[in-house]
Parts: C-alpha cells; structure tokens; sequence
C-alpha cells in the first residue's frame, strides 16, 4: 500500500542571491516555475519512512498524488481551509485519476474530539472507503491530528497525506505520526502514533493565514534552535524580520530546517522512549496556561512561548544556562511578538496542579525539559531542585516576567 514515489520536477536547483531556500526553474512560464519550486525532507523510519514536500504551489502543482496507490480518497478539512483550499485540492486528485469525497468539519480545537472523529469515521464508512482507499488531513494541526487518528483506527489503518495548512502544522504536528483527538479530561488523551504516506507542506497556503496564528507557528521553529540546533537559532535571530514579515525564502528556509530537526528526532525516537520528549520544551508550563486560561484564550504557540520563556528561567535560577542566554531566547521570542509573561490571575499552585497532571509526570514525579550547557542543549529530567521550580513560578504570576 506505501509506495514510494519520488517527485520528478525537480529540473536545475541553484541557490538563491541570498543563499536561502531553493529556486527550481522547470518549465518557462512563471506559474510552472513557481508550481515546481520544492525540496524533499526524508522522515527515515524504514517502511514507514516518508518524505515531506516544501515549497509553493505544491498543492495545485498534484505530483504528491502520486504516492495514492488506491483510487478512491476521502478529503477531510474544515470550515475555514475548506472555501481557501479544498477545490485546489480536489482537482489535483481529480486529475491523478482518483474519485474523491470530501468532508468539512467544524473549526477549532474543541472539534478535535470523540465526536468529530466519529463523524470522519461515518462519512469513510457512507462514502464506502475501502481498505485501499487514502485520507487526506487539509488542514491545521487539528485536522490533522483528528484525520491522522481516523486513518489509524478506521478498518485497523489506511493510508492517508497530511497537507498541513498553517506554519504550526508545517514545521510541527504533520510531521512525526502523533495522532488524537482531545477527551473533556485531557488534551490528546486517545490517539496513536500512525505516520502519514508523505507530508506536503505547500508554503504559499499560508498566505491566507492570520499573523497571529503564523507567529505562534514561530514559537515551535525557536524550540528546535534552543533544544539543539544552534546554528539555526542563530540564523533565526539573523532573520526574524524577515520572518515576521514572511519573507517567501526565510518562511520556505524556517520550514524545512524545522522539518529536518523534527525528522531526525523522529528516527532517532519515534514513540518518545527518551529524545523526542525534548521536543515538549516550554510545554508543560505552556499546557498550565493553557489550561487555566480556557482554551482559545492563548493559541498554543502563544502558550508554549510563556512555557518556553519560564522553561529558560528556571534553567538559569539552576545555574545550567547563563543569563545571556535566557535574555537570547526571551528577546526572540518577543521578536517573534510571542507573549512570554504568564497571565496575571494565574497563582504558583495553579501551575502546579495542571503540571502534576501532565503526561510526562512519571511514578508520580514531574519532568521537565529544561535548557542545559550551550546553546542547543537541553536535558529531559525528574532531577532539579525544586526550589527553583518554586522561584520560577513565583517570579512569573507575582510579576509580569522574571525579566523585563
Ligand atoms: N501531532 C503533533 O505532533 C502536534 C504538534 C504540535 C501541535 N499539535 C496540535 O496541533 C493543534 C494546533 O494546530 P494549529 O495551530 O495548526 O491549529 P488549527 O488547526 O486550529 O489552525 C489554526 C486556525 O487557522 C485556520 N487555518 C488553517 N489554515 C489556514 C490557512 N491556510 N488560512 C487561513 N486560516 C487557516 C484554522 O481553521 C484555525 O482556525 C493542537 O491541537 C495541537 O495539539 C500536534
Ligand atoms: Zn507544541
């Protein structure tokens, strides 16, 4: 069922002036060069391995329906991406041959639930999806996580496509085969690890995307400097002009450097045995925001930009990163015009029953992953002092921020 198809547009590749990203010239006209502009990230998992695609017009361009082996596919998206993207969509699949259903679901995050997926499950079932037929998630991290979860339950696993929509699913949650829906008790509580048949990350979908949610994508690209590539935090801290104004190369360059550190963790990890855990840095402050803020107050780039700035102070207070540091990745942050000041009514004890709730707290202890030694280091640990869990906490609600 997985065939490995690789795309074959890809005709001259030359750096750009600025040395970012890739031009692809193909065929003369401006639309077919810009429909054939792309470079592939490998996700290096054995069979189950794919590749992700990234670049313009990727989507319209349809060569990612090559890796659909069986004819009939179901598109899932929402009511948002759906009136953008999904006849784009539809039509390139049309045009590989493949007879198409399609579904919209509501939007937002309190649709990524037992319900909806129910619903995803009814419309494969009516529209007579066979074992050999692909779901396609168009869409946010949402629909992705909830489409990926239905193709792994629905008749014990279909394959299907992740076409991320927004810069949070692009350099994040398309990537990596966590798959779930949301349960009233907790966040992602039923899902599995299910990798996709290949990723199409077509950077021009995000240029319907509203700054907010485009920013709070960026506070995922600033982990993967901080958690272990230094060079492209430093290239971040170079270029987030350019990235806040969503310069086309630094965008398209931001993408696929996340993608290349996600994909090597993923190898590396790919159930979260150790590594991939790293990848939750400033998360579990940023879950306690979430949490006790409601849902929809903070977008989880937001809440994970507090987590990550509380995560940095912490890791100072222990003595295992230098001040300077921390004073880096707040001042990127906040370049990246991501809040990194929890909310006022929030009280220590308020973080600390959410965070004793987190999926990470093992035999009862809490572990956190906290900045350590050089930039691009980090350590996943139960082993801290928590008097310092204590001073952060208390620094960030009796304060606007531990640094100002
Ligand atoms: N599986 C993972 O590894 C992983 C990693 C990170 C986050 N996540 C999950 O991802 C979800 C958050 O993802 P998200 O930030 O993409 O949220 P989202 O899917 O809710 O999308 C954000 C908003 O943007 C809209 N939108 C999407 N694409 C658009 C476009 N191109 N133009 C205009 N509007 C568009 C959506 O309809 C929505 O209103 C959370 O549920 C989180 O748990 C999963
Ligand atoms: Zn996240």
């Amino acid at each position: 069922m997985r065939s490995v198809v690789l795309l074959s547009l890809l005709v001259v590749v030359q750096k750009t002036p600025v040395g970012l990203g890739l031009v692809v010239s193909g065929p003369s006209s401006a639309r077919a060069e810009k429909r054939t502009a792309s470079l592939t990230v490998p996700v290096e998992l054995g069979e189950r391995g794919y590749p992700i695609y990234i670049g313009p017009g990727l989507l319209e361009a349809g060569a990612w329906c090559s890796h659909i082996s069986g004819r009939r596919v179901g598109v899932v998206t929402n009511e948002v991406v759906g009136p953008l993207y999904l006849s784009a969509c539809v039509a390139a699949l049309e045009g590989a041959g493949k007879e198409v259903v399609s579904l919209v679901l509501p939007d937002g995050e309190e649709h990524k639930s037992m319900k909806q997926l129910e619903r995803t499950l009814d419309f494969a079932l009516e529209s007579k999806l066979d074992r050999a037929s692909c779901l396609v998630a168009l869409g946010g991290g949402v629909i992705g996580d909830l489409v990926g979860f239905a193709a792994a339950v629905y008749q014990r696993g279909v394959d299907f496509v992740q076409i991320p929509t927004t810069l949070m699913a692009m350099v994040d949650s398309s990537v990596g085969g966590k798959t779930a829906v949301n349960h009233p008790r907790g966040k992602n509580m039923i899902g599995a690890f299910y990798q996709p048949i290949c990723v199409v990350a077509d950077v021009s979908l995000l240029d319907t995307l509203p700054d907010r949610e485009f920013n709070s994508g960026l506070s995922e690209v600033i982990k993967y400097g901080l958690i272990r590539d230094a060079g492209f935090f430093e290239w971040q801290e170079a270029n987030v002009g350019a990235l806040v104004a969503r310069d086309p190369s630094a965008v398209a360059h931001a993408v696929e450097q996340s993608c290349r550190n996600k994909a090597a963790v993923v190898a590396e990890d790919e159930r979260e045995a150790g590594v991939r855990a790293t990848l939750n840095l400033g998360h579990t402050f940023g879950h306690a925001v979430e949490t006790c803020s409601g849902y929809g107050t903070y977008l989880h780039g937001e809440a994970v930009a507090i987590g990550t700035a509380m995560a940095a102070d912490m890791s100072r207070r222990l003595g295992w990163i230098d001040e300077a540091l921390e004073r880096r990745a707040v001042d990127l942050l906040r370049a990246a015009r991501l809040p990194t000041s929890a909310p006022r009514k929030m009280t220590p004890a308020d973080f600390l029953d959410i965070m004793a709730h987190d999926k990470k707290v093992k035999d009862g202890q809490l572990r956190l992953i906290l900045l350590k030694g050089e930039l691009g280091s980090c350590v996943f640990t139960p082993d801290f002092d928590t008097a310092k869990l204590q001073e952060t906490l208390h620094a960030f609600t009796t304060t606007t921020a531990a640094l100002e």
